[in-house]
């Protein structure tokens, strides 16, 4: 798939990261259709666009036609997983055996051309590719949060990705306004690799009881960081924070620097998912 021939995209997850980076396909034009699961968080994806659109056009970045034409290109499904498009970004939970199963699906009703993007933190793209037909389309695509405003995207090639299959996808990137950065494979790729210790220790100086969650998270903030770590675990979603956590320390042969914590695992089995929960480490409204 050539940059140029790309006209529709498909994105399989409508959470925090797939509504985010569906309304960026629909504003630099593309057809792009947003499926999910659950139909609740697909509703929610379509009120946090409108809203995302409409805050773009009372701050005078979008006019009401580039709103207007932005929706007209979107579109939501709920329905079996059938899309077929030129590229596909899936952007579902951090399980390896559900994208590689979504891959698969999607292979019978795609083309063998169209490109298969992974928005993955931490699951080396090698591993997503392993079994799915065609594995040179199999890319990395990873944006980061809030995947609408952040430009920074890790474009990542597996061991079986063609070159031309990442090029087309950093020219993406460049089209969808992004600053695109080639890397290798490697759990957690380049950021997720250097900032797993952020998470990691802040986590462990909680445990140790040296101080409290506000504790820390205003004194990173004095330190320079945009955001403490556990206001940022609220951000991400601290469910998908452990995912992340928990496959890096399988795929670093149980390296004890990235060992999960059980404070964390215990606010992921309360359900204390962040800010999309409404609680995590803060509450939210
Ligand atoms: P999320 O939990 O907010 O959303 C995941 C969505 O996937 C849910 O809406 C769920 O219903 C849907 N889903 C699950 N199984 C599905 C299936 N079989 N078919 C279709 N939809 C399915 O997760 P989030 O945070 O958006 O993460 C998604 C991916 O993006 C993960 O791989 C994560 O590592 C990555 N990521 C997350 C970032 C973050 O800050 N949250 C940043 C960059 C990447």
């Amino acid at each position: 798939m050539r940059f140029e021939d790309i006209k529709t995209i498909g994105i399989v997850g409508a959470g925090t990261m797939g509504q985010g980076i569906a309304q960026i396909c629909a504003q630099a034009g593309y057809k792009t259709i947003l499926f999910d699961i659950n139909a609740q968080i697909l509703q929610k994806a379509e009120a946090t666009t409108a809203s995302n659109l409409s805050k773009g056009v009372e701050r005078g970045k979008l006019t009401d036609a580039d709103k207007q034409a932005t929706l007209a290109n979107l579109s939501f499904t709920g329905d079996t997983l059938t899309l077929s498009c030129d590229v596909i970004i899936e952007a579902v939970v951090e399980r390896l055996e559900v994208k590689q199963s979504i891959f698969k699906d999607l292979d019978a009703v795609n083309s063998p051309d169209t490109i298969f993007a992974s928005n993955t933190s931490s699951i080396p793209i090698t591993r997503i590719a392993a079994g799915i037909p065609n594995p040179e389309r199999v890319v990395g695509m990873h944006f980061f949060n809030p995947a609408h405003i952040m430009k920074l995207v890790e474009v990542i090639s597996g061991a079986a990705t063609s070159p031309e299959v990442a090029e087309t996808i950093r020219q993406l990137a460049l089209k969808l306004d992004k600053k695109p950065v080639m890397a290798q494979d490697s759990p957690g790729f380049i950021v997720n690799r250097v900032a797993r210790h952020f998470y990691v220790e802040g986590l462990k100086l909680l445990e140790e009881g040296v101080a409290d969650v506000q504790t820390i998270d205003k004194l990173m903030q004095a330190s320079g960081f945009k955001m403490g770590p556990f206001e940022l675990m609220d951000l991400i979603g601290v469910d998908t924070n452990y995912s992340v956590t928990s496959s890096m320390f399988e795929a670093f042969h149980y390296d004890p620097k990235f060992r999960p914590s059980r404070i964390q695992q215990q606010k992921v089995d309360a359900g204390h998912h962040g800010r999309k929960s409404g609680k995590g480490f803060y509450t939210y409204e």
